[in-house]
């Protein structure tokens, strides 16, 4: 197959819409979640989020990529003026809500009623959980890592409690987010359904 090539002076002359989708799909399909927040005057707080990397087991740490202030400033000021956020699955029932969390909402207004979803507080955790979402998470701030090269922050979290279906987390550890429906992203608004092509055993040499 003859693949077309693209070089960095070409990448640079594009749009910038046109590259941040295609830098950006670049990378392959990604999970997608939505994170719940509130801030210090009690106002929630939900955006779609598609860089969630997990950055270790033991402790379990998950990571987020944040843009610039300027760009997304709500979820990581209520994130540093609260220290806890949730992280939520997204299903296709309400991909269409979750996406519209990412129009700049003034921070003054409370995301869940703009866009439809429903907000859920749970015991010692101040940040709302999405309902709609059967899988759930909760994160203690553990480190903010700024990007000096582009202005964006790398955001870790510990997480605290995790909430699913009975079933779906595995005898082996393994939860399988295709039996519930989760959906993952790519570019800036691309949504696929997921399915589980093949498990394997442990590789050995
Ligand atoms: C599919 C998709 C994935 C996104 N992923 C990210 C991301 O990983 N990091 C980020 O900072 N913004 C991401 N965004 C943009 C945020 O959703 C958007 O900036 C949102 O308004 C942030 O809201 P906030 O100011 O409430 O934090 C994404 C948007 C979409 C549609």
């Amino acid at each position: 197959m003859e693949l077309q090539h693209i070089d960095k002076v070409t990448i640079a002359s594009w749009d910038r819409f046109y590259r941040a989708n295609a830098i950006n799909a670049l990378v392959g399909v990604k999970p997608v979640s939505l994170i719940g927040t509130i801030s210090n005057a009690g106002t929630p707080n939900v955006a779609v989020f598609s860089s969630m990397v997990h950055l270790g087991s033991n402790p379990a740490l998950i990571g987020y990529i944040n843009r610039p202030r300027a760009a997304a400033p709500d979820t990581l000021a209520n994130i540093e003026a609260t220290g806890v956020y949730t992280i939520n699955h997204i299903h296709a029932s309400f991909v269409a809500q979750a996406h519209q969390t990412s129009a700049k909402y003034p921070s003054e207004v409370d995301e869940f009623e703009a866009v439809g979803l429903t907000p859920i507080y749970r015991k010692g955790c101040v940040a709302p959980f999405v309902q709609e979402s059967m899988l759930q998470y909760q994160l203690q701030l553990v480190e903010i890592v700024p990007i000096q090269h582009n202005g964006t922050f790398l955001v870790i979290g510990s997480v605290e409690n995790i909430w699913l279906p009975h079933n779906v987390l595995q005898a082996d550890g393994f939860i399988d987010v295709a039996s519930i429906g989760t959906i993952s992203s790519a570019g800036n608004d691309a949504y696929y359904t997921t399915q589980l092509l093949q498990r394997f055993a442990y590789a050995k040499p």
